[in-house]
């Protein structure tokens, strides 16, 4: 069995559920208070023992590779001024991993995404996590137990999963499990993409932007024909890779914010700004004061 050492952050969505503010700024870098979110994914995956990560991007989305690069010239700044806690904050963001880029020339599906992947990636096992889903690590950053899963079930596709309530299914590709679906990681033999009615779904167990993927998935991305909208589906091949490797669903311990979603992005800002240590406390006496005007 081969080590997970790779990870690929698929960021090149055009994120039209965030419009205007995805206009010029992509999704990935609204500030979860002052840390885009792109960072939290870096760092969960650094947590996990991942060094080498590779962010897909597209057209405007400079910033990504801005965020992630040495700014010379600010760090001298704050040094000039005394403030050298943020000039080393900004200079260990630039340390923190080996990050490269590559340009997803049309936004044609996150299966097109992870496509563009092959050339950094090669023919070894990698970790997927999705740029606009956020999830607490308090506990274990989530990628770092799809890969013990990986590692447990000698080399299996490993999809990172919550359970969700019935009226949300529709939103999410839902796994089908192979037996019982009651423990944290069990086999899926299906997945079934946004049941239109919660009796169309084999579980409640949905897929939430975390995956340990085997390398033969670029064979089956090739092979995979465009679906809705002309975008070709991560869903899709990863079903067809069933076959060759078996697939697990781990239920991941960690809360999940999808910062795509306006209201997904609201509850993430007021979950961090509560658990900070500079501003919690104010938030907090804030939000009871709001609740008290009701
Ligand atoms: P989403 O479907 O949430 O992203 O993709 P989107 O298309 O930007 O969203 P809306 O509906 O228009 O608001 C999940 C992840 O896959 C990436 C996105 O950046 C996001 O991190 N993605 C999606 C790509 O990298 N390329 C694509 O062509 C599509």
């Amino acid at each position: 069995m081969q080590k997970i050492t790779k990870a690929v952050i698929p960021a090149a969505g055009l994120g039209t559920r965030f419009l205007p503010a995805t206009k010029a700024l992509p999704k990935e870098m609204l500030p979860i208070v002052d840390i885009p979110n792109i960072q939290y994914i870096v760092e969960e995956a650094v947590k996990a023992g991942i060094k080498d990560i590779l962010i897909i991007i597209s057209g405007a989305k400079e910033t990504i590779e801005d965020h992630f690069d040495v700014n010379a010239e600010l760090e001298m700044r704050l040094r000039a001024s005394g403030k050298d806690e943020q000039a080393d904050q900004i200079r260990a963001i630039a340390d923190m991993a080996n990050i490269v880029y590559i340009r997803q020339k049309e936004p044609k599906g996150l299966g097109h995404a992870v496509l563009s992947a092959k050339p950094f990636v090669g023919n070894e096992p990698f970790a997927v996590l999705l740029g606009d889903d956020l999830i607490t690590d308090d506990i274990k950053p989530a990628i770092g137990e799809l890969i013990e899963a990986y590692e447990e079930t000698n080399g299996g596709t490993i999809l990172g999963c919550k359970r969700v309530p019935q009226n949300l299914l529709k939103k999410y590709g839902v796994v089908k499990p192979v037996g019982e679906s009651n423990s944290t990681m069990f086999q899926v033999n299906d997945m079934v993409e946004k049941p239109k009615d919660p009796s169309l779904a084999p579980s409640d167990v949905a897929v939430l932007g975390r995956y340990v993927l085997p390398g033969s998935i670029f064979h089956y991305l090739e092979n995979t024909k465009p679906g809705v909208g002309g975008e070709i589906q991560l869903t899709d091949a990863i079903k067809a890779s069933m076959e060759t490797n078996p697939c697990y669903a781990k239920v991941f311990t960690g809360t999940r914010y999808d910062i795509g979603d306006k209201f997904g992005y609201v509850k993430a800002i007021i979950d961090y700004a509560l658990k900070r240590d500079d501003i919690g406390e104010q938030v907090k006496s804030y939000i009871k004061e709001l609740a008290n005007q009701d």
